[in-house]
């Protein structure tokens, strides 16, 4: 499968939201996905195939650290890689960004995801107790230095 990864623009807000919608109890929507991109803060990464988005990851960066905030790829193109390539091009972007810590939380029982960030070297350094709702459920802290 080609995959092109590229910074996210309005355009892809659409597909973004709707990528959201399927993957999250609470969705980020169309709008509130164009005022992060006007965020000198907030940064996003679409992965594209044949032109469509069929990912995305999440991400701020404050001075030298990134937290991710959600990596997601649409239902049809799931274990393909996406997400690999994905969280591949953060860790570069954020290690030219001047980034030397990337952390992020998960739920206890996301095994897919908890599973492609250890690929990458994060480590669970913590949990937060019922930090999540809908449904409620602990978070675990992963931290990777770059
Ligand atoms: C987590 C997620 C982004 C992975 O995306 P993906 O494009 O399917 O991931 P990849 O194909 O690149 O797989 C990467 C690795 O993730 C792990 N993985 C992916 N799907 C898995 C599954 N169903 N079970 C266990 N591990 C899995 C594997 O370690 C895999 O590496 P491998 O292919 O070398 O075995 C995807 O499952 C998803 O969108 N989930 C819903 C949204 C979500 O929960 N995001 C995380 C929020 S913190």
């Amino acid at each position: 499968m080609e995959l092109s990864i590229e910074k996210c623009t309005k355009k892809d807000a659409p597909c973004v939201a709707k990528i959201e919608k399927e993957c999250f109890s609470k969705p980020f929507k169309e709008e509130d996905i164009i005022s992060y991109l006007k965020s000198p803060i907030w940064h996003f990464l679409v992965a594209k195939c044949e032109g469509e988005v069929v990912g995305y990851v999440s991400f701020t960066i404050i001075i030298d650290e990134c937290q991710i905030v959600n990596v997601a790829t649409s239902q049809g193109y799931r274990k393909m890689g996406v997400g690999k390539s994905l969280i591949k091009e953060l860790l570069s972007y954020a290690k030219k960004s001047g980034v030397s810590k990337v952390y992020l939380e998960v739920r206890e029982s996301n095994l897919p995801a908890i599973s492609l960030y250890k690929k990458y070297g994060f480590e669970i350094v913590g949990v937060s107790k019922n930090h999540y709702s809908q449904p409620t459920e602990n978070a675990l802290l992963m931290n990777l230095e770059i």
